[in-house]
């Protein structure tokens, strides 16, 4: 906690950002929603388990939600920006035409699950991927114009990006619609992130105007702590094969040990090195699925860990799928244990990142905004984290985790509403 404490600061200083590891970008996102928000916006939701085009109606505090989703092929995620753009424009083009907007000019919220560097609300630049895209030629650039350059290559769709925005921001701000007390979003998902309202006068980055509201959200991208080597004290062996094998070694070194594209590896590696040694699963074939890479799905993780009884039964599924035969009881139990110990790893460290930025934040009732496939679906994670908070955080301040809907909808559409509004305030 105090390393991730001095590394905040580091990123959120001027003269020590291009050292520090956590960058904690400035979103310009500066107010929250006061629930009088309207109208009809779409949004983009890139860079989590799926890819969605959504239409959003604000009505106050009713918002109505229609989306799809749409598939992006490896092939994609690993080509060219180009690549990604025409497919994202594509699918845009088909969720209007099958939604009867074609000629409306709708704003668009653009929720872009990666690390940018944003110089206003509708301006970023990427400044890494992270998880598992590496689509050339799109770091640096703003994705604004590279969204609106394949939207124009496709001739007849007429969208204006007025927000780009993290997952995380959309998260918080999504919750901050219906609880003023919300100040931190928290991403427990494929990957794992969270953003925060800090008061401008802290924020040494920020070049702008230091005028009401004095704050804005800022993105910590804490996923990238360690990368410079300073967990590595905590770090154990699976952890730096999983690295070595990933498609940005060296980079992301908390997320890795956290989030849900990494954590059914680590079990894997585990339970490989369990396997060779002769103390489980006596007799496998090497032909089985259990030693081939990224094959140990963390749904199961999150499924094995609900098996409460000596039956067993998600446990055997997830084995049988695995092309495991003639297993015993014992080697279940054993398979849920080290399934447990990766997982409850995964929430402490998430309950010291949390925590840190609460004894920050240092106010004395705080809503945390969750989202993300990892907290929703696996059965101990949220409990575990209270748990090991209540240790945490200064005595005295109250937190409580409430899971957040839609952020990458609810949240986008937010952001665009009050984008709109100002912007039209002004002409
Ligand atoms: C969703 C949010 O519910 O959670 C997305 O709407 C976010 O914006 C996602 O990216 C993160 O979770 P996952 O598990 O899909 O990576
Ligand atoms: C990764 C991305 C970050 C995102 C998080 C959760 O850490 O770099 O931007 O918020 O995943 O999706």
């Amino acid at each position: 906690m105090q390393l991730l404490h001095e590394e905040m600061n580091s990123g959120l200083s001027k003269t020590t950002n291009h050292m520090a590891d956590i960058k904690m970008f400035p979103t310009f996102v500066r107010s929250l929603p006061d629930g009088t928000e309207k109208g009809k916006y779409l949004a983009l939701d890139l860079g989590g388990t799926n890819f969605r085009v959504l239409m959003v109606e604000l009505n106050g505090k009713d918002v109505d939600i229609q989306s799809k989703t749409y598939l992006i092929p490896q092939r994609i995620m690993l080509g060219t920006g180009t690549q990604l753009f025409d497919h994202i424009a594509d699918c845009i083009c088909k969720f209007v035409n099958t939604h009867d907007i074609m000629g409306e000019k709708l704003p668009l919220g653009f929720t872009f699950s990666f690390p940018c560097k944003q110089e206003g609300l509708a301006t970023a630049r990427l400044s890494k991927w992270t998880k598992g895209f590496r689509c050339e030629g799109v770091v640096g650039e703003d994705l604004c114009i590279l969204l609106h350059e394949a939207l124009k290559r496709k001739g007849n769709i007429d969208v204006e990006v007025v927000a780009i925005i993290n997952d995380a921001v959309g998260t918080l701000m999504s919750t901050a619609h219906s609880d003023r007390n919300c100040e931190i979003g928290l991403i427990l998902g494929t990957g794992c992130n969270a953003c925060y309202m800090e008061n401008l006068e802290h924020v040494g980055l920020w070049d702008g105007e230091i005028r009401n509201p004095k704050q804005v959200i800022v993105n910590t991208e804490w996923g990238a702590f360690g990368d410079n080597g300073c967990l590595d004290f905590i770090r154990t062996e699976y952890d730096r094969e999983l690295d070595t094998f990933s498609i940005n070694p060296g980079k992301q070194i908390l997320e890795k040990m956290i989030s849900g594209m990494y954590m059914g590896e680590i079990v894997r590696l585990v339970l490989e090195r369990l396997t060779m040694e002769g103390l489980l699963f006596s007799g496998v074939d090497r032909e089985c699925e259990l030693f081939v890479r990224g094959r140990f799905y963390t749904k199961y993780v999150s499924e094995i860990e609900s098996d409460h009884d000596e039956f067993f039964r998600n446990t055997k599924q997830a084995l049988d799928e695995l092309g495991l035969e003639g297993y015993s009881s014992e080697d279940c139990k054993i398979v849920k244990y080290v399934c447990t110990l990766i997982s409850a790893r995964a929430a402490f460290l998430s309950a010291a990142g949390l925590a840190t930025l609460i004894n920050k934040i240092n106010k004395p009732n705080m809503t945390i905004a969750v989202d993300g496939s990892l907290y929703r679906f696996h059965p101990r994670f949220h409990n575990l984290m209270c748990l090991k908070m209540k240790e945490l955080v200064r005595p005295g301040l109250k937190f409580q985790l409430q899971l957040s809907h839609d952020g990458s909808g609810k949240g986008a559409a937010l952001v665009a509403a009050v984008a709109t509004r100002l912007r039209d305030s002004k002409e």
